[in-house]
């Protein structure tokens, strides 16, 4: 036994070097051969002798039991995040600022990775805690899920207490491997490899998060001078020494506003040709003394700032201009072009909007047109090449008739409409979104599979939802399909007939009734049948409904068809009743706006807002004329200097508590 135990430490010690090499510096000594047979072999001791497995082995990297939910951590000192800058002037600005309190300041220059940040907790060197930003303050815990991440050493070099911050991501390789999986299963791709990097990272399951290759960069250290490190740049090495992956081969280090814009032109020339995705670069004073004389605004570090690329343009050419018909029938024009790399995704079509967006830009078909992410997401059609237009181009004309269904379409305000409540296009749609995550949830069905059962004649109306199992046998023989999907389908179709009341509201798809009037409509009525027998007035009455919004649903609740489809949904077994806490009216919260800044003690942000809205209320991001009051924690920001400026109502956390303890007097 004696003698395994000590093959197991030499195995963990073979392997995490050649995980080092291999994962962090790039750079490995031993075959993929020769690495499976040194972990086979440690897997197999494992296996015959459980008692030898250690807490770092990194056959723990593989995922362990599902989470029923992420615990919240709060971090031990709040993880900031910089201001952003866009441009030369801008960095010349942030250089003058620090050279008027810095003599000689030197610059670290690192990429800006494109993830999501995290932070790692070591003792004795080894891994105990990994959790996510969250607010800054508070944070998810994802130790298992940041477990399965190969760069990250279970085992430091040194045994060490330390914590470790740096960036989560998703390779480009990964991203693609990701998405082409998520396209066989006929699941909604990711946008981008930052969006993959955040949806993986927060999956219950840790065997999910496994197998999405996701990678860890280190870049900072909160406590430096607890191991007498005297720079940034000693920080990173020290990061790297530990056993970290970090960017040395990139990141750099400078004297001036001129040198950092030289390292910004060569690292945007790097930049397609890296493997993982940047968006900028971060600029930190080296020297942590002067780190220490800098300090920090209420809000951010004063020693360093985040300079973002400008949104990337790619050139392609407009092959059509594709219409597509809506859930109310709106037709929208979309560019359909030869697919582009965008910043890390591969692009092929954005929308047009409308006529006038069309005639505005004077897109036409056979234009070289230049496209970016707007909101680094969304592709947008920035402008057309007009000097590279061919000279028999002809001009954008709106089709007359609906693209599905023939009907001639009427036009309002900037939008035209396809009238015909029969149009198949305006159905399929209506049945991807009751299905859709915000509405009933139904996993596992992407769009275009919900487009091929309306097209087989298995879904015609949302009640074929629920008729589905009829189905069974057939759907196995339909592509992509296996067993275990159709029973994990149907169980997500039976699952969602207990969901609360708002989720089948919104799932109607009433006009102007998004996610949060739905919620807000379903804890006033509570139940069904006092929603379908309320009146105008009634709806007015509650503060978040207009005179739109009371009108759209009195109009869909008074429509027979309507009442006939909420009926058979009924005798379905579908839960009519809402579920969450009741909306109790409270004068103090009712109507009124809110909001919270700083580090809360006595409650968690989720918490203090369920509460504010349980009474009434409702919480928003920033301090503006319409605030009723900021609620103040620990350490506040900027929100709480501009909410005194304005002269707005300031409570502290307790004085929260006691008003709602009051609140039912
Ligand atoms: S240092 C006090 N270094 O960009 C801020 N951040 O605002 C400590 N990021 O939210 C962060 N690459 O998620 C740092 N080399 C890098 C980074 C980096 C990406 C992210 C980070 C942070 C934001 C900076």
């Amino acid at each position: 036994m004696n003698d395994f135990k000590q093959r197991v430490d030499e195995l963990i010690e073979k392997i995490n070097k050649a995980s080092y090499e291999y994962y962090a510096l790039d750079d490995p000594t031993i075959t993929d051969q020769e690495y499976d047979d040194i972990y086979n072999e440690l897997l197999r001791i494992e296996e015959k002798y459980p008692e030898l497995k250690r807490e770092d082995s990194p056959t723990n990297r593989v995922g362990g039991k599902a989470l029923d939910k992420f615990e919240k951590v709060t971090h031990q000192s709040p993880m900031l995040s910089f201001d952003d800058i866009f441009n030369e002037d801008e960095i010349n600005a942030f250089d003058q600022r620090i050279k008027k309190v810095i003599k000689n300041p030197t610059y670290t220059v690192e990429p800006k990775m494109d993830g999501l940040s995290g932070s790692l907790i070591y003792e004795k060197g080894i891994l105990k805690r990994a959790a996510t930003r969250g607010d800054g303050v508070v944070g998810e815990d994802i130790t298992e899920n940041v477990k399965t991440i190969k760069s990250v050493p279970l085992k430091l070099t040194k045994e060490i207490d330390i914590e470790v911050r740096g960036e989560i991501y998703m390779s480009k390789l990964s991203f693609e491997r990701a998405n082409r999986d998520k396209k066989a299963k006929g699941e909604k791709e990711f946008a981008n490899p930052r969006n993959a990097a955040a949806g993986s990272i927060r999956q219950l399951d840790s065997k999910i998060t496994a197998t999405r290759g996701l990678d860890f960069m280190a870049y900072f250290i909160p406590n430096p001078e607890n191991y007498n490190l005297k720079s940034q740049h000693e920080s990173l090495n020290f990061l790297k020494e530990l056993g970290f992956k970090t960017n040395y081969k990139l990141n750099g280090l400078v004297k001036n506003a001129k040198e950092i814009d030289i390292f910004i032109s060569e690292l945007a020339s790097k930049r397609p040709d890296l493997p993982f995705p940047i968006d900028g670069i971060v600029l930190k004073v080296d020297n942590l003394e002067d780190e220490k004389k800098l300090g920090f605004t209420a809000r951010v570090p004063r020693w360093g700032i985040a300079y973002k690329f400008p949104a990337v343009e790619v050139l392609t050419t407009l092959k059509e201009i594709k219409f597509t018909v809506g859930r109310t029938g709106k037709i929208t024009p979309n560019a359909i072009f030869n697919p582009v790399h965008v910043d890390g995704s591969l692009v092929g079509k954005a929308t047009l909007h409308n006529e006038d967006y069309c005639i505005e830009k004077d897109v036409r078909v056979g234009d070289i047109i230049s496209i970016r992410k707007a909101g680094d997401v969304i592709p947008e059609v920035v402008e057309v090449k007009l000097d590279r237009r061919e000279s028999n181009s002809e001009e954008f004309k709106m089709i007359e008739k609906c693209p599905i269904c023939d009907t001639k379409l009427i036009k309002k305000d900037a939008n035209h409409y396809c009238p015909n409540n029969n149009c198949p296009a305006r159905h399929i749609e209506g049945l991807i979104h009751f299905a859709s995550r915000d509405a009933m949830n139904i996993e596992g069905f992407g769009d275009s599979i919900i487009e091929d059962f309306y097209n087989i004649g298995y879904l015609k109306e949302v009640t074929d939802f629920y008729h589905l199992e009829k189905y069974e046998d057939s759907l196995t023989i339909l592509e992509g399909f296996g067993e275990k999907s159709i029973t994990n389908l149907l169980n997500s179709i039976e699952n969602s007939k207990s969901n609360s009341l708002e989720r089948l509201i919104f799932a109607l798809g009433i006009r102007y009734v998004g996610k949060k009037i739905a919620k807000v409509i379903a804890s006033h009525f509570e139940n069904m049948d006092n929603l379908l027998n309320t009146d105008y007035e009634s709806l007015r009455n509650i503060p978040e409904i207009g005179d739109k919004i009371a009108k759209s649903i009195i109009d869909y609740i008074k429509n027979e068809n309507n009442i006939k489809l909420i009926n058979s949904l009924k005798e379905l077994n579908l839960n009519m009743n809402y579920l969450g806490k009741k909306v109790e009216e409270n004068e103090l919260f009712s109507g009124k706006t809110f909001v919270l800044t700083g580090s809360l003690t006595i409650y968690t942000r989720d918490e203090a807002k369920e509460l504010i809205e349980s009474f009434g209320g409702k919480c928003t991001d920033s301090v503006s004329k319409k605030t009723t009051a900021v609620i103040v924690g620990d350490n506040p920001g900027s929100k709480y200097e501009k909410a005194k400026a304005l002269g707005i109502e300031i409570w502290s956390e307790k004085e929260f508590k006691e008003k709602l303890n009051n609140k039912s007097i």
